[in-house]
């Protein structure tokens, strides 16, 4: 059994009626930097992804996988942003994200119009196929996109779009000399915007009303 954060959601409310795979999920920034993939954990994760659906089963998706100090880490390590460098490189690997914008090189033609959609999809279900399994993931946009694309050779019809860090959650107190400010974000309480603020009957804007009748705890500002 993975550690878990003991913080308390609102999404840990039974009447929300989330699956413990996605009421146990948060993107953690405190990762065991002795955990290791597998390369079982790693097909298992990207099976995930390929199995979501797609805008006409387009499967507009491809992922650079590096695992920690493997050349390709190694690479990606030194394009990411200040804020993420002090937490992504602990994690077990680290897998960057494009979708496909046209069919071929140099092609006008947009490739699927839901492209970002589907690979984002395909994101989300990688993500709790990991949970399913006792690791943690927390994706990040923050890194030299342009830096990615040229380091790594991705054609011109192809576009980075985000980084999944994956690897075993593990408690602040775990780790040594880590920063304050990571351990005080680790422990945050996660917030959303109620249903009533994003699900509309009738015309857009007018929330629906049984919305209103379920606000949870842990509905809010978003924090
Ligand atoms: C497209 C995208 C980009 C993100 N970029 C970053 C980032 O650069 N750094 C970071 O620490 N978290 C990043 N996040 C994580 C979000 O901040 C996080 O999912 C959000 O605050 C909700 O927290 P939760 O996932 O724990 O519920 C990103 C998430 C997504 C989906």
């Amino acid at each position: 059994m993975a550690w878990e954060r003991e913080t308390d959601d609102g999404a840990t409310d039974p009447a929300t009626g989330l699956t413990p795979l996605l009421d146990r999920r948060w993107s953690s920034r405190v990762f065991d930097p002795a955990h290791e993939l597998t390369d079982g954990d790693l097909t298992a994760l990207l099976h995930a992804a390929r199995w979501a659906p797609s805008a006409g089963n387009s499967q507009p998706w491809a992922f650079l996988v590096g695992r920690r100090d493997d050349p390709t880490h190694r690479a990606f390590v030194e394009l990411l942003s200040r804020g993420n460098a002090f937490w992504a490189p602990r994690a077990s690997a680290l897998l960057i994200t494009l979708h496909r914008t046209a069919s071929e090189p140099g092609s006008e033609f947009l490739y699927s119009e839901y492209a970002q959609y589907d690979l984002g999809q395909a994101a989300a279900h990688l993500t709790v196929q990991a949970q399913s399994m006792g690791l943690a993931v927390h994706q990040f946009a923050g890194f030299d996109h342009d830096r990615v694309a040229t380091v790594f050779g991705v054609p011109d019809h192809w576009r980075v779009t985000t980084a999944i860090a994956v690897g075993r959650p593990a408690p602040v107190e775990s780790i040594e000399g880590l920063e304050p400010s990571l351990a005080i974000r680790e422990r945050q309480v996660r917030r959303r915007n109620p249903l009533s603020d994003f699900v509309f009957d009738g015309r857009f804007g007018q929330s629906a009303a049984w919305t209103v009748r379920h606000e949870l705890p842990g509905d809010g500002t978003t924090g």
